[in-house]
């Protein structure tokens, strides 16, 4: 056991209490945050002369020392010690001597693990937006590809009207930018930095906040000490955001493992991402999309777990708030890891264009487009949908489809329709002729991918 508080006990730390009380199993990954904040604030301490220019170097020397040993794996953070705070300062002070007990002057655990995680936030956030751009990417590159490639689309998961591949993979293209939106204003709203908030009233000791701030790269310190070490705001919305990310994928995942079923087989998802039965040798299960459906409750959990740690909590630090780490690094790795997976299994998918279109053309779905025919030779549009659903019904009893039957059978319905509907009720018809913006005709989804594309270039830069 190494703890930082000693001085005011008589007794020792009972055992079950230490370990509870400890988080260094799960903080340690905090270390090159927690380094870098460090090297930080004692530049700071040293240009404001709070301790001697040479006690600063010392320092900062030190912690590059650390963290190296650390990435070299010469040195690891063992639970010895309580946290990955005390880790640091205790090897410092046992690296360079005095000058390391002077690191903590004017700091908190309580600010500085609030900048920690705000740190860890930051770069998390960071990743994350890229693995959204590179799923972005692929989106658009089988979008580019899939402009023709006909299919059913639904609603009530009943067909409902054709449309394209293209346009059905734009529906998620308009969801995970949305993600990346909010993941950016995330990023703006939380780049604050705490430190020099001390325990909760900021310290007697001059020091520059600003100056830290910019050294980490924030848009200057926070305005508020006592929020500034209990606010845990930016975690909430990560997961709430990630919790949405969590919450597309998951869908995505159910049309594909819909689609690559037996009864639908408008995909094959490639070996390579499933997996097979120990009993069933016939059997290739879509076993990755349905994790990726399953890990949402997680994330969905932590989410909701951070809200109720922190809904009862006084102002301002109070031990509650350590146990916002565990789940949310949780939530981290699993958004991370299945961004990638979900793009890698969409990448390499075969989509089989034929079974896709066969079923488009079956199930009524150009049946709107009749009516419309109608419509377009004077027929008062409520009149059209009773007329074409009593020529459904005859092709129901005939085991038929509009486009197959004979003009005779047509016009016993309506005299109204001639030789032009079965041109106008083709799938090619069907869909090319939908151009408003946001709809699937080529002309319109080209539009929506040059849209998407000016997105991405700007948001790279971003
Ligand atoms: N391990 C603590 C946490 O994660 C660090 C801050 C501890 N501060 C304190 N006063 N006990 O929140």
């Amino acid at each position: 056991m190494a703890q930082l508080w000693g001085g005011r006990f008589t007794e020792e730390t009972d055992a079950l209490v230490y370990r509870f009380n400890a988080s260094v199993s799960f903080d340690r990954r905090l270390l090159e945050e927690d380094i870098e904040g460090s090297i930080a604030h004692a530049a700071m301490l040293g240009r404001q002369k709070i301790v001697s220019q040479e006690e600063a170097d010392a320092m900062i020397a030190g912690l590059a020392a650390i963290r190296e040993d650390v990435r070299r794996g010469q040195l690891t953070v063992t639970d010895v010690y309580e946290d990955v705070h005390s880790f640091v300062e205790a090897v410092l002070t046992e690296r360079i001597g005095e000058a390391g007990k002077k690191l903590h002057t004017g700091r908190s655990r309580n600010d500085q693990v609030a900048l920690d995680m705000k740190l860890y936030t930051r770069k998390v956030i960071r990743e994350t937006r890229g693995l959204l751009q590179n799923l972005l990417e692929t989106l658009l590159s089988l979008m580019e590809e899939h402009l023709d490639t006909y299919m059913p689309g639904f609603t009530h998961l009943q067909k409902a009207q054709p449309l394209t591949l293209a346009h059905h993979l734009g529906a998620y293209f308009e969801m995970f930018k949305r993600d990346v939106l909010r993941m950016r204003d995330i990023e703006k709203r939380m780049n604050t930095c705490p430190l020099g908030s001390g325990a909760l009233a900021g310290t007697t000791y001059p020091l520059d906040r600003a100056y830290v701030a910019e050294l980490l790269h924030f848009d200057g310190p926070t305005w508020n000490s006592m929020d500034s070490v209990s606010d845990r705001d930016y975690l909430i919305e990560y997961l709430s955001a990630a919790a949405t990310v969590m919450m597309h994928l998951s869908r995505f995942s159910e049309e594909i493992i819909l689609w690559n079923s037996n009864e639908y087989q408008f995909v094959e998802i490639a070996d390579a991402y499933s997996t097979g039965s120990s009993i069933m040798p016939q059997k290739k299960n879509p076993d990755i999309a349905e994790l990726l459906r399953g890990k949402t409750g997680r994330v969905y959990g932590a989410l909701l777990s951070l809200l109720t740690v922190m809904k009862g909590i006084p102002l301002a630090y109070n031990k509650d708030m350590q146990e916002d780490k565990e789940l949310t690094f949780d939530a981290m790795d699993t958004v991370k890891d299945c961004l990638t997976l979900f793009d890698g299994m969409l990448g390499t998918m075969r989509f089989c264009k034929d079974t896709m279109a066969k079923s488009a053309v079956n199930g009524f779905t150009n049946a709107t487009d009749a009516a419309d025919y109608l419509v377009g030779k004077g027929v008062p549009f409520r009149d059209a949908h009773t007329l074409i659903g009593r020529l459904v019904l005859y092709c129901i009893e005939k085991h038929t489809s509009i486009d197959a039957l004979s003009l005779e059978e047509l016009r016993a319905v309506s005299p109204v329709f001639e030789a032009d509907l079965f041109e106008a009720v083709s799938l090619e018809t069907c869909v090319e002729k939908r151009l408003t913006t946001g709809a699937p005709g080529k002309k319109a989804m080209r539009d929506a991918i040059a849209a998407g594309r000016a997105f991405l270039q700007e948001e790279k830069k971003y």
